[in-house]
């Protein structure tokens, strides 16, 4: 099976994917002494300006991606550790972070009920995820791995797992003991230098689980199929502007 996390790809738009992260670490509080947990770290770039940003005592940062995690930083208090969320016994921490991760893994209520057992009293949960299944780009996507074709290589749902509306994430942190939290949709536009670039956009995320388990000429066939198809539904504009709807939730536990 391929490892379908690429860096370099998904680096490629590097300025763009990074300023959610900086977005939801400015709702997260500063105390002294924090230990903290990045979920679905990638390269752990990010996870080491998370460290140094909140003067963090210990940051962990989890990934299941070889690949990714074989880019990370070295840096004192700072460890990485290969493993999936879903699998990884969490500890105590007093923040729980997760940027652009949690949107594969299914049924949120349950697991951020099981991210709030991990935080200590006064800790905080802080994640971002994509929210932008409906546009082409994923419709397509989603569609494409629906025809039977390729449909029969893969396992599992062929969506991902399904976001929900951001109220819903207020009620959830609500029921689970949050006192205070900030939950919002914030729309990043990307200017892309032409719609072709929407698909090496994806290529470095969304398309991930498809390229991971496409035997390789059918994967190229994917992508055949997913370019013509996307290419018809898009305006040709240069640049392309790509909005790119985003959940950001931040809640603190009362100390
Ligand atoms: C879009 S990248 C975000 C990386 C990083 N948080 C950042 O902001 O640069 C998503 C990351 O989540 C990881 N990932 C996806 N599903 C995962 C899972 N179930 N458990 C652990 N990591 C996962 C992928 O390997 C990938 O590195």
């Amino acid at each position: 099976m391929p490892e379908a996390w690429n860096p370099e790809q998904y680096l490629r738009f590097k300025t763009e994917r990074e300023q959610p992260f900086w977005d939801l670490l400015a709702l997260v509080r500063k105390k002294p002494g924090m230990r903290v947990c990045d979920l679905g770290c990638g390269t752990g770039a990010l996870t080491a300006e998370l460290h140094r940003e909140l003067s963090a005592r210990e940051t962990i940062g989890v990934d299941s991606s070889a690949a990714m995690l074989s880019k990370a930083p070295q840096t004192p208090g700072l460890r990485f550790i290969e493993a999936r969320i879903e699998d990884f016994d969490l500890g105590q921490f007093d923040l729980v972070f997760s940027n652009a991760a949690l949107h594969w893994i299914p049924d949120h209520g349950i697991l951020l009920e099981r991210l709030t057992a991990a935080l200590a009293p006064g800790g905080q949960l802080a994640f971002q995820i994509p929210s932008n299944d409906a546009h082409p780009s994923h419709e397509t996507a989603f569609e494409v791995a629906s025809e039977h074709h390729f449909k029969r290589h893969l396992s599992g749902p062929v969506h991902r797992a399904k976001v929900a509306e951001p109220s819903q994430y207020a009620g959830w942190l609500y029921h689970f003991g949050y006192g205070e939290q900030q939950v919002r949709l914030q729309v990043y536009l990307h200017l892309l230098p032409s719609r072709e670039d929407v698909i090496e956009w994806v290529k470095g995320a969304l398309l991930t689980p498809y390229r991971e388990q496409l035997p390789e000429p059918v994967w190229k066939e994917f992508l055949e199929r997913y370019r013509a198809l996307l290419l018809s539904r898009l305006p040709d504009e240069r640049p392309f502007p790509y909005p790119y709807p985003r959940i950001l939730a931040w809640g603190m536990l009362p100390g």
